[in-house]
């Protein structure tokens, strides 16, 4: 079966079971500066985990696009992605663990035709935060799953959570039988020898954690995850998901290209060149920092792997025609952002060729001086990154073909003081938990669509949003612009945003199907994201935007606007940061403004 045909699959069935299928919400989360891009099916759906209602109702399907990048220099092996589908169905509230277990149940046996004997299931042990999950144990075996393949595990194993902080529980997880050989008499799911595979993930989400301990959520919701990479490849009697459809275009084009062969260089290659052309594809750009900065680094190591296999840079643009043509009916934003994903790749490859040659020089004469240690300095491994745009896993692997290893925990204490000097202070990261959201975030949120309003009106209406961040203290928006804004532009801008404040222009709400939407002239920045019926927000007569809020109800509220600074952010690409000033601010101790 092929991946497309187990995605199509699985949204069906959970269909019949009464699910709606919701779309794909883009790797580079909105207004959620807490995570760098999106890494689990129920991250967009936070707000809604916690008891928001959802307009599509509380049984919900999808597939997921995900970036985890936590262990970006182990891919290469055999199975790890940086990029990757989940497929997920979620109960808001409604069904618990016996019904989610026999909807997994039946899927798996009957759906992928996957025979009883090759699954394992794996139940909370329990401890003193919440008891053992006898339920989902007897669940399990009351749909035909013999006992000696339902193992218990503690906290470590069966309880997930997204980071630290946020809306968890116990989870059960199914595990695949690949028929390898045991390991040894104590071989379990929790090994990893690769006799037992984990396929899918059912959270039963009823606590809350933060750092106090944790308390119980308004309702009991169940969060599953299933690896479409994976299970393809377990399907299909792979090793690899490298020899599933899914890589064997590009993988075979390498193998044709090269001239030194590497299947590790080829993985890398292949791995890291559709993990960015899917960032690219939802807005992201390289840069030196947070979500940029992993995507150079994605696009940096490949290039130096298509080096490795002496395969010449010409060809990139072969290989991400190869990708598009592949991958296209999965993902047709990549065939959409096709001119984009070709030029910001070319011209991050002509950037790095530029300086990786004397890098690669630089890097010899360091280690001819090195005398009798065999471990790089984070100083020099710093210096190759910042002078020469090294990625550290870049100079970590030049270091081990020489023989060498880089002091890692040197290199990343340099990098995160120098990171932080970047941010110059003035960013701060949300404090709370994902759905923060405080009287201040909502005022800047309403200013974030007046902003946006405004830009199209002054710049031109190809003005699009790019991005937005927003913290307590001040807000940040990125969007389409060539050029920097003169003083002239900034004050306009800044004016037709206090005009529209001073006007106290109502905000209104509204749900409409998303066709409609778009047909008002609702202005969206990722309109497969949304569902089809979508919360529209309009700003009088000035704004009106896809959205799911909140906001305030009248502009009056927002105090005065004003633009702190005006840069680049990445090509093409102009950030604005700014604040909203409250009455009490002006420092005039409020004597000439408006009441109420
Ligand atoms: N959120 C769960 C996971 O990512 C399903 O495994």
């Amino acid at each position: 079966m092929k991946a497309i045909e187990i995605r199509n699959k699985y949204l069906n069935f959970f269909k019949t079971k009464g699910h709606e299928i919701i779309p794909s919400a883009p790797l580079i989360p909105e207004n959620d500066p807490s995570v760098l891009f999106t890494t689990a099916g129920m991250q967009p759906l936070v707000p809604y985990l916690l008891g928001e209602k959802h307009p599509e109702g509380r049984r919900l399907t999808d597939y997921q696009k995900c970036v985890r990048t936590n262990d970006i220099d182990e891919v290469g092996d055999n199975r790890h992605l940086t990029y990757f589908e989940m497929l997920g169905n979620w109960s808001l509230g409604d069904y618990f663990k016996e019904e989610s277990i026999a909807m997994s149940f039946e899927f798996l046996t009957k759906e992928l035709g996957i025979p009883v004997e090759k699954l394992s299931v794996t139940c909370f042990a329990g401890d003193a935060d919440c008891p053992k999950d006898t339920i989902a144990a007897e669940s399990w075996k009351k749909v035909g799953i013999p006992e000696d393949h339902i193992y218990y595990y503690g906290k470590d194993d069966n309880w997930w959570i997204a980071g630290e902080e946020g809306p968890c529980g116990p989870d059960t997880e199914m595990f695949y039988d690949t028929g390898k050989p045991a390991c040894g008499p104590d071989c379990q799911p929790s090994c990893d020898c690769g006799k037992y595979v984990e396929i899918w993930n059912n959270v039963f989400m009823e606590y809350f954690k933060d750092k106090n301990g944790y308390t119980k959520l308004k309702q009991k919701n169940v969060d599953t995850g299933l690896g479409l990479e994976r299970m393809t490849m377990l399907l299909q009697g792979k090793e690899t998901p490298f020899d599933t459809e899914l890589f064997s275009p590009i993988m075979d084009k390498l193998k044709e290209l090269q001239q030194e062969d590497n299947i590790e260089s080829r993985r890398i290659v292949a791995e890291h060149l559709r993990s960015s052309m899917m960032i690219i594809a939802d807005g992201g750009r390289p840069s030196n920092l947070d979500r940029g900065y992993v995507l150079r680094r994605l696009i940096r190591r490949m290039i130096r792997h298509i080096n490795k296999l002496q395969i010449d840079l010409k060809e990139l643009e072969t290989l991400i025609n190869i990708n598009i043509e592949n991958l296209k009916e999965m993902y047709p934003e990549l065939e959409k952002n096709k001119k984009t994903i070709k030029s910001v790749i070319l011209e991050e490859k002509d950037k790095f060729v530029k300086t990786l040659a004397n890098g690669v020089k630089e890097f010899q004469k360091a280690i001819r001086k090195l005398e009798d240690t065999k471990i790089i300095p984070g100083e020099i491994v710093f210096r190759l990154y910042d002078t020469y745009g090294f990625p550290p896993e870049v100079t970590k692997e030049l270091a081990q073909e020489n023989g060498y290893e880089i002091d890692q925990k040197a290199f990343e204490e340099l990098f995160k003081k120098h990171q932080e000097k970047s941010r110059a202070g003035s960013e701060q990261k949300f404090k709370g938990g994902l759905a923060e959201q405080t009287e201040e975030t909502i005022c800047y949120h309403t200013a974030t669509h007046l902003l946006n309003a405004a830009l199209k009106q002054v710049i031109g209406k190809d003005a699009h949003q790019r991005g937005s961040n927003i913290t307590v203290d001040r807000m940040r928006f990125d969007f389409n612009c060539d050029h920097k804004l003169t003083p002239e532009e900034k004050q306009q801008v800044e004016e037709l945003v206090n005009q529209w404040i001073q006007a106290g222009l109502p905000v209104t709400k509204e749900e409409m199907k998303k066709e409609e939407a778009i047909q008002s002239g609702a202005e969206c920045m990722f309109i497969e994201k949304y569902p089809d019926i979508v919360t529209v927000y309009s700003i009088g007569e000035v704004s009106k935007e896809l959205c799911g809020g909140p906001h305030v109800n009248n502009t009056k509220e927002l105090g005065r606007f004003k633009i702190k600074k005006e840069e680049s952010s990445s090509s093409g690409v102009r950030r604005i940061k700014a604040v909203l000033i409250k009455e009490d601010d002006f420092g005039d101790g409020g004597k000439n403004h408006l009441k109420g």
